[in-house]
């Protein structure tokens, strides 16, 4: 095996299995915040090159044009993985963008810790408001811009140079099996097959994934439940062709007025969702559950002033906090419709578009509230216009254990590198996956993300912090040894 140090490379003889623990390697430079820090210090320009090369790369998997680029970064990631010391590194086709598979078996005695991340990302636009290219990565005032910066390129890749970093010094105390899609950000749908007829490869004992945030950077946290999503997509028909404003307009449905009620029918004055049995299963937290969710630090001047917001809006009865997380939503996401070129033009168009999200909380089911909305939706239509529901994705909510031996041991890491202990915290956000990883393969997750909310995923300029970059790589191989350890 190859050591380098301080840019000097020296041989030692491979240590693997038994000969390893006989040597003692291990408790000779065992992890420590010297090796690791060190490390990192040396290679930090290079880790922070390597992140560029993959943000170069637009792997937009929503919109076909991109297609070949996305099945590109699937070839680097395979290369990073294979140059940080993985085996059996494969590209697995799948119908759609292919996951990058690769592992290191230590010691089939040991833990076994599955990586899971996304190498897609979001299509840049509106391409108009970003101040440097999405694909043009560069850092200014401390952070990384560009799309995937932050989702999930950046906090993939920390795992890749965790590992390496771990490989290098010889402190791998866990084996590990990295699982990298490219589909996240459209639904994870060939995942879910690919994890269905790879059970035994995928054996593990814990999943490891930083695709979430920390409430600050002076104050860490560990995400514990993510919100499940029905997403759907309607059609409004009126007339069969656009028509004169003027000649028709008062006498026919306008389709683009019809949805605008349908939709503003879905809320009542308490901001509550309409949708008959909606909130059935909604899960109803305890006030102790609820109090303690309330000592998290969080301002609202500072929430509004981030958002340049005199107000904010939601249901209710509950926080804020509560309703970004604990509580389900119904939000248009797109609307459109008519004429919206330059100028005017005089027309009742024939059909009115819209997208539409609902978040979900446990215990609510993706395709149970699916149908609720399309039954509503259809019952609410007007006889002047004809409409079509179409489900686009959807994902179960979920919450993860905050009192296993692999929470313990993301919660210690974090204090070790942040000097504080993290707060555990559920997140509005979806990653679909998670709930299919528990059902499917029975395994939990751990959410150690370290992006913030403010970095802007999704948006133009998105950006990571390099502190947070290099803090995931500091952390994360501190979370293998209190694994290994905590599960001896
Ligand atoms: N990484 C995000 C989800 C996330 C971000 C969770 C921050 C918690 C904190 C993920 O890539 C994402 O964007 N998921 C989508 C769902 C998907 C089905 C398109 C989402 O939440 O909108
Ligand atoms: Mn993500
Ligand atoms: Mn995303």
């Amino acid at each position: 095996m190859d050591y380098y140090k301080n840019n000097c490379k020296f041989v030692v003889l491979s240590l693997n299995g038994e000969e390893k623990r006989n040597f003692n390697l291990r408790d000779m430079i065992a992890t420590s915040n010297t090796t690791i820090n060190s490390y990192i210090e040396t290679h930090k320009e290079r880790f922070l090159s390597e992140l560029f090369e993959l943000l170069r790369i637009p792997s937009v998997s929503a919109d076909p044009k991109y297609k070949n680029d996305v099945f590109r970064t699937a070839d680097v990631i395979k290369e990073k993985l294979i140059a940080a010391g993985a085996d059996n590194v494969e590209i697995c086709p799948t119908a759609g963008y292919p996951i990058v598979y690769g592992e290191k078996i230590v010691d089939p005695k040991l833990p076994t810790v599955l990586v899971y991340g996304h190498y897609d990302v979001q299509p840049p636009d509106p391409i108009e408001l970003w101040h440097s290219g999405p694909f043009e990565p560069v850092i200014k005032d401390g952070k990384i811009y560009a799309r995937g910066a932050c989702d999930d390129k950046g906090q993939m890749y920390m795992h890749v140079k965790a590992f390496e970093l771990m490989m290098q010094t010889n402190t791998l105390d866990c084996n590990i099996k990295f699982m990298i899609e490219g589909e996240e950000e459209v639904g994870s749908d060939n995942l879910g097959t690919f994890v269905k007829a790879n059970k035994e490869k995928l054996k593990a004992d814990v999943i490891l994934i930083s695709d979430t945030g920390i409430i600050a950077n002076d104050i860490p946290s560990i995400t514990v439940g993510l919100r499940g999503l029905s997403y759907i997509e309607v059609e409004v028909t009126g007339p069969s062709r656009d028509l004169h404003s003027g000649l028709y307009g008062g006498a026919v449905a306008n389709p683009i007025n019809i949805l605008c009620e349908m939709i503003a029918k879905m809320k009542d004055d308490k901001n509550r969702i309409t949708i008959p049995g909606f909130y059935d299963d909604v899960e109803i937290l305890s006030d102790e559950e609820r109090a303690e969710m309330a000592k998290a630090p969080f301002s609202l001047d500072e929430y509004k002033k981030a958002l340049n917001l005199s107000d904010i809006h939601g249901e209710a009865g509950y926080s804020t906090n509560e309703r970004n997380s604990i509580r389900p939503t119904l939000d248009v996401n797109g609307i459109w419709g008519g004429y919206t070129g330059e100028g005017a033009k005089t027309v009742i168009a024939s059909k009115a578009y819209a997208k539409i999200s609902m978040r979900l909380v446990p215990h609510q089911s993706s395709e149970k509230i699916t149908q609720l909305f399309k039954d509503y939706f259809e019952s609410i239509a007007p006889k002047s216009v004809t409409v079509k529901v179409m489900p686009h994705h959807g994902g179960e909510p979920v919450v993860t254990p905050h009192n296993s031996v692999a929470y313990k041991a993301a919660s210690k890491a974090m204090e070790s590198t942040f000097g504080k202990k993290p707060i555990p915290v559920r997140s509005g956000g979806s990653i679909p996956i998670v709930a299919m990883f528990k059902t499917e393969l029975g395994l939990d997750s751990v959410l150690m993300g370290f992006g913030l909310d403010s970095d802007a995923i999704h948006s133009p300029n998105e950006h990571y912090g390099v502190f947070n970059y290099l803090k995931g790589i500091e952390t994360i191989p501190y979370f293998y040894k209190y694994y290994a350890e905590l599960s001896r």
